[in-house]
C-alpha cells in the first residue's frame, strides 16, 4: 500500500472510531431504567415477605430470590448486581472500580449529596459500567440494622457465617447497584 492510501485508510479508521464512540448519556438513562426494574422487584419481594410474616419469613425470600432476580435481570444486554463495603453474600464482593466507587459514594453522602441521586459510570475494557447508591431505609433495619431480633440474628449467621452487613442506621448507604453492558469502543 502506498503512503497516500495508507494515511487515507488510517484517516477513515479514525473517523469510524469517533463515530462509534459510545453515547454515555443514553447508556446512563438505560442503566437507570434497569436499576428501577431490578431494584423495584427486590424491594417488592422483601416487602411481601415482611408483610407475610416479618423478617423471619422474609430472610429465606432474600436468600433464595435475590440471586434469582439478579439472574433474571441479567439475561439480556445488561449484567446487574449489588455490592457493598460490608457484605452479607460474599458473591457480591466489589472489584477495584466498584470498591473505589463505593468509597466515593460514602464521601459524597457525607458532603451532603442527595443519596437517591448518587451514581457514577465509566467505560472500561469495552464495557459501560454504572453504579447507583442504595440508601438504607426503615424496613432494611430489620435485617441490616443495629438491634436485630435474636432469632433474626441467629438465622442470618447460620446462612451467612461471615455476615458484615449489620449495624446500619437509616440514611446510610447500604451498598450500590452495579451494572455493565458491552459497548463498541474504537
Ligand atoms: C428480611 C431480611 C432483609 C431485609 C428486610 C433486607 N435485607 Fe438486604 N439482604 C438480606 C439477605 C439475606 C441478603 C443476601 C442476599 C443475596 O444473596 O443477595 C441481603 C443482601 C443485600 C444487599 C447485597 C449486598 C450484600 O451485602 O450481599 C444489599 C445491597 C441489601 N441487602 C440492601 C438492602 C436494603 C437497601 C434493604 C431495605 C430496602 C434490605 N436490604 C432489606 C436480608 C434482608
Amino acid at each position: 500500500m502506498n503512503k497516500l492510501l495508507l494515511s487515507l485508510a488510517l484517516g477513515l479508521a479514525a473517523t469510524t472510531a469517533t463515530a462509534a464512540e459510545p453515547d454515555t448519556a443514553a447508556l446512563t438513562m438505560e442503566a437507570r431504567q434497569q436499576v428501577k426494574a431490578f431494584g423495584g422487584e427486590l424491594l417488592q419481594t422483601v416487602q411481601q415477605g415482611m408483610k407475610a410474616g416479618g423478617p423471619m419469613a422474609a430472610i429465606p425470600l432474600c436468600n433464595t430470590e435475590a440471586p434469582q432476580i439478579k439472574a433474571r435481570h441479567s439475561a439480556g444486554d445488561w449484567q446487574v448486581g449489588r455490592t457493598s463495603l460490608k457484605l452479607r453474600n460474599p458473591n457480591n464482593a466489589p472489584d477495584s472500580w466498584e470498591l473505589a466507587t463505593l468509597k466515593s459514594f460514602d464521601q459524597r453522602l457525607a458532603a451532603g449529596e442527595d443519596p437517591m441521586k448518587i451514581d457514577a459510570s465509566t467505560l472500561e475494557n469495552g464495557q459501560f459500567r454504572y453504579m447507583k447508591a442504595i440508601p438504607a431505609g426503615a424496613v432494611c433495619m430489620n435485617c441490616h440494622g443495629q438491634n436485630l431480633q435474636a432469632d433474626v440474628s441467629k438465622k442470618l449467621s447460620e446462612l451467612y457465617p461471615a455476615d458484615q452487613a449489620v449495624g446500619y442506621l437509616p440514611g446510610q448507604l447500604r451498598g450500590a447497584f452495579t451494572l455493565r453492558k458491552a459497548v463498541a469502543t474504537q
